[in-house]
């Protein structure tokens, strides 16, 4: 019987091995790459390959560290300081990752930075390429690594490449921004799939190859000079077995550690984000004070409960948005806090997955608001988690998983009255129709789960 072809994986950030313990894994850094393929990994095994999240000094390491977590062999490589500042908080996080999002008034081009993003790129490539054995099949994921497919075929590798994006692809006058975005998208066309979360991605990303290296897209086949791929769209799921159900005696401490006021009548409102621009958490918070202004009766009724997770700390624009947060928070609990409740629960720091099941359990409305996501995993997770008497979803339009979860209540959240009276809404539904949508949410996310996706990816990647 041929033997099942081993499952390679590289992206820059790798599950960190403290994550299984809840103490640790306060301080971890979260995000939704290490949630989606994590599960999907965990079930097959393999290897995966990334950034060690350290910085150290000395010589480029080119050789990887190995150890194991569970069936997956990690192998990891720490980047000097100058590489973290020019690879990752430059060119990564301040030009690619405000370029996908469109945020381009933060995009910031620099000549230097991008040299730094291709050596990188070639780094991985090269510690990679010996570990290959013929057969294996590559995954690489998201921005910070889109030449690794080219520089593996330049080192020799002749078998299957893949790469998933976990980030939105923009329309093409904006990724046409970045001066080197031909020399990207040829780094695109070495692979032999290309993965994209939603189908308006997909038509950006077609858009964008034939405006911008030539070629043409003929249902969903790229051809052109640089190389031809595939782009296909895989629904991103979650590990429902994490969220289901949270023990209920878990549930009752966090009610208790949070100390939010105890009459019947209370509400809780959730968010919880990486504390990043794209999440929209001041327009959130704006949204929130309207509903107070305009809505008295919420007043000492409902709490906002925000959980911001510390995220690239050093780039200038997330110290800027922290500040942002902070004196919104500040300015809202100043001008409405009463005696026994405070209307925001503001916590700066990131819980273990299973905790936050404890949180989305305990929430009546989870607002899930980013002006500009990929996906957003949390939407799922909210919904997995919720038992007899769910809570209600309010979902951006602007994120991946508004395509699917048609029935959340859709806001716009650039406009604030309108989230405003969206969350009012949210809050006086009836239970019927809170488990009519949840029911509908629950059968969408039940469709897509952690393992489809990567199930579906690997199959087409065998196939093309
Ligand atoms: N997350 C976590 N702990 C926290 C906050 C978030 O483990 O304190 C996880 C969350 O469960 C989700 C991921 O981080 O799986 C965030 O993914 P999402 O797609 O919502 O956004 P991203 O961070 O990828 O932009
Ligand atoms: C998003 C990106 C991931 C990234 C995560 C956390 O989900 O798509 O690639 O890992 O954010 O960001 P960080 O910079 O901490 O890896």
């Amino acid at each position: 019987m041929a033997q099942k072809s081993r499952l390679v994986v590289v992206s820059n950030r790798v599950p960190s091995p403290s994550e299984v313990s809840p103490e640790e894994g306060r301080s971890v850094p979260v995000g939704g790459l290490v949630s989606a393929v994590r599960p999907a990994m965990e079930k097959v095994g393999g290897l995966w390959l990334g950034w060690s999240g350290k910085s150290a000094g000395g010589p480029p390491q080119t050789t990887p560290d190995v150890t194991s977590l569970g069936n997956i062999e990690l192998a990891t490589l720490n980047l000097s300081s100058n590489d973290v500042s020019l690879f990752y908080t430059g060119f990564a996080n301040r030009t690619l990752w405000p370029l996908l999002h469109s945020f381009t008034e933060h995009v910031v081009i620099r000549r230097d930075t991008y040299r730094a993003y291709r050596r990188i790129n070639r780094r991985f490539a090269e510690a990679l390429f010996p570990m290959l054995r013929d057969g294996d099949q590559v995954l690489v994921n998201d921005f910070h690594l889109f030449h690794v497919g080219e520089e593996l075929r330049d080192l020799g590798w002749k078998g299957k490449i893949g790469f998933f994006l976990h980030v939105p692809f923009p329309p093409s006058d904006i990724f046409s921004i970045l001066p080197w975005s031909p020399d990207i998208l040829r780094g695109l066309v070495s692979y032999d799939l290309v993965g994209l979360h939603t189908e308006g991605y997909r038509r950006n990303l077609a858009e964008t190859l034939e405006s911008e290296i030539g070629g043409a897209v003929r249902d969903w086949d790229y051809f052109g000079e640089d190389g031809s791929t595939r782009l296909g769209v895989y629904h991103v799921g979650i590990d429902m077995g994490v969220f289901a159900e949270p023990a209920v005696a878990d549930v009752d401490a966090l009610a208790t550690e949070l100390s939010l006021p105890s009459s019947p009548e209370h509400q809780m409102i959730l968010g919880v984000d990486r504390l990043d621009y794209t999440k929209g958490i001041p327009t959130r918070l704006r949204a929130f004070r309207r509903m107070l202004e305009h809505r008295p009766a919420t007043r000492g009724k409902v709490s906002l409960v925000q959980i911001s997770s510390p995220s690239r700390t050093r780039v200038p624009e997330y110290q800027t948005e922290k500040v942002a947060v902070d004196q919104l928070v500040g300015e809202i609990n100043g001008q409405f806090s009463e005696a026994g409740w405070t209307p925001i629960r503001y916590l700066y720091r990131s819980y273990p997955q299973r905790e936050l099941a404890c949180f989305y359990s305990l929430a009546d409305v989870c607002m899930v608001t980013p002006l500009r996501d990929g996906m957003n995993l949390v939407a799922k997770e909210f919904v997995a988690s919720q038992g007899d008497t769910p809570g209600v979803l309010l979902l951006s339009r602007f994120c991946g998983a508004a395509s699917s979860m048609t029935d959340a209540i859709i806001v716009n959240p650039y406009d604030v009255d309108g989230t405003a009276e969206a969350t009012y809404r949210a809050l006086r539904m009836s239970s019927t129709e809170r488990r009519e949508r949840w029911c509908s949410l629950a059968r969408v996310i039940r469709q897509h789960t952690e393992n489809s996706w990567s199930d579906a990816f690997h199959s087409d990647l065998a196939g093309v």
